[in-house]
């Protein structure tokens, strides 16, 4: 099928990958024509596992431009990756949506029928909107095409954003209309029945199911979205709300844990304490399903509850940076891992820049390093803010004391005897629980966890 993807970036450039592999043609479109530039050289303008092995295998089947009218036109179906960040009231902003859907329809074709598919998260209703909008664009440019628009939300990973799109846990769409279920299914039937040979590199799991197609309206579809990530969020949040208890109690979180998730109705995943969430997707996705809860009236005080306890985590490791160290003003802090979460390069939201910015205000020196976020990072804190270094042993000098605030697996291998030697004072503050209690203690530093005893 002639597929368009609008929006190159985590999910867009993920989805346009992984569709021109299954053997459609694909064309990404971005505005930002840095990233157009480097898609055409074959490179990755974002960090995820073997997306740039694949850029290379796939070209025959892809290609880039920023040009979505010229893009547009011949296409049977285009998607809709573009951001949705979060507004200063919470509520999704939903003006790239837009300003793609316009100029996709200025691309339209008379006498062709489109199928737009929604896969940004969007607020509720903005199916309904976006046909208002494309209506109102052809009736404007007197184009004679017909449209259809149907949701189908992302569920991907960030770090295993291909894994999650050739072995989806589920495919969601949204539509009223049997012609467009029928295409879109057409669209994913190589993953619905996984029947292509995934890359060497991303080999099927073993023991996995076809992922279930799942067929509702448009406005429930878009709903799942938001309540699979609020879901999400409050199984973290309730985990470290037990891991304070834990705390006081003398019992450790991740033993609790251990126990809880083997019960198949709670489940494992996402069952661990630490710094709570962050990301590109949980924060503004919760944000947004309380401003929609606000236009009604509704309160969500579950939802309310997570995000405040989501913020409790940072202030956690301030004080107990403060009760081993007492005064922060002038201390050496290092940061190790600033993505959002391990094996991508996001900071979006993430955790680490809270705690920086709160450490900033208290006068600490930081030192951060991050196996690949430090790029991005350096967009957002100048080396006048922190000190970026790219050996975590160098990070260690002269420190007086280390947070581990993403589980990197780089982390788990470290000579932490190397790095206590470094260190000025030995504190460790494990805010991933990614590491052996007993063995960083053995070693002769002050180990705190999240929850731990
Ligand atoms: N990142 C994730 O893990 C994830 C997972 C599931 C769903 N989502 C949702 O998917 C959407 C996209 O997220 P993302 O992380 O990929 O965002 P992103 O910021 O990485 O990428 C968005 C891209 O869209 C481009 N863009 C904006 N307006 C455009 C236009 N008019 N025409 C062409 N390109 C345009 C931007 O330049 C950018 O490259 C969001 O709604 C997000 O909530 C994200």
């Amino acid at each position: 099928m002639k597929v368009t993807v609008v929006g190159t970036g985590y999910v867009g450039l993920t989805t346009a990958v992984s569709l021109a592999y299954l053997g459609h043609n694909v064309i990404g479109i971005d505005k930002d024509e840095q990233k157009i530039a480097m898609l055409l050289e074959e490179k990755s303008p974002i960090h995820e596992t073997g997306i740039e092995v694949l850029l290379k295998e796939v070209r025959h089947n892809l290609y880039f431009t920023s040009n979505t009218l010229e893009a547009v036109g011949l296409s049977d179906i285009i998607i809709i990756a573009v951001g949705t960040p979060s507004r200063p009231d919470g509520s999704a902003d939903t003006q790239f949506v837009e300003n793609a859907v316009r100029e996709i329809a200025e691309g339209f074709l008379d006498g062709h029928t489109y199928i737009i598919v929604m896969k940004s998260t969007v607020p509720i209703g903005t199916n309904r909107r976006v046909q208002y909008v494309i209506e109102a664009t052809l009736r404007e440019k007197d184009i004679k095409a017909e449209f259809f628009v149907a949701s189908n939300p992302e569920f991907l990973r960030e770090g295993m954003a291909l894994w999650y799109s050739f072995f989806p846990d589920r495919i969601v769409i949204g539509s009223e209309h049997n012609e467009v279920i029928e295409k879109l299914r057409l669209l994913f039937k190589p993953i619905l029945e996984q029947t292509f040979s995934p890359p060497a590199f991303i080999p099927r799991p073993q023991g996995y199911q076809l992922p279930p197609l799942i067929i509702t309206d448009p406005t429930s579809s878009e709903m799942i979205k938001y309540a699979a990530n609020a879901f999400l969020a409050t199984k973290i949040s309730f985990v470290n709300e037990i891991a304070g208890l834990c705390e006081k109690v003398g019992a450790d979180i991740v033993e609790v844990t251990r126990g809880m998730g083997a019960d198949p109705r709670i489940g494992a995943p996402f069952l661990q304490a630490g710094l709570g969430w962050g990301g590109s997707c949980f924060p503004k996705d919760t944000k947004a399903l309380q401003a929609l809860a606000n236009e009604y009236d509704y309160s969500l005080p579950i939802l309310k509850a997570v995000c405040e306890i989501n913020q409790r985590q940072i202030y956690l490791i301030i004080e107990m940076l403060q009760k081993h160290l007492k005064v922060l003003r002038g201390r050496t802090i290092g940061i190790f891992g600033l993505a959002f979460k391990p094996n991508t390069d996001d900071i979006r939201d993430a955790p680490a820049l809270e705690i920086i910015k709160e450490l900033l205000t208290r006068d600490a020196t930081i030192k951060v390093h991050d196996p690949i976020a430090m790029v991005n990072m350096r967009n957002v804190l100048s080396s006048n803010q922190v000190e970026y270094c790219e050996d975590p042993y160098v990070l260690a000098n002269q420190c007086d004391a280390i947070i581990i605030a993403t589980e990197w697996e780089a982390y788990r291998h470290l000579d932490y005897s190397r790095v206590k030697t470094n260190m000025r004072n030995p504190i460790l503050i494990d805010a991933r629980n990614c590491l052996d209690v007993h063995e960083i203690r053995r070693l002769g530093m002050i180990y705190n966890g999240i929850g731990r005893v």
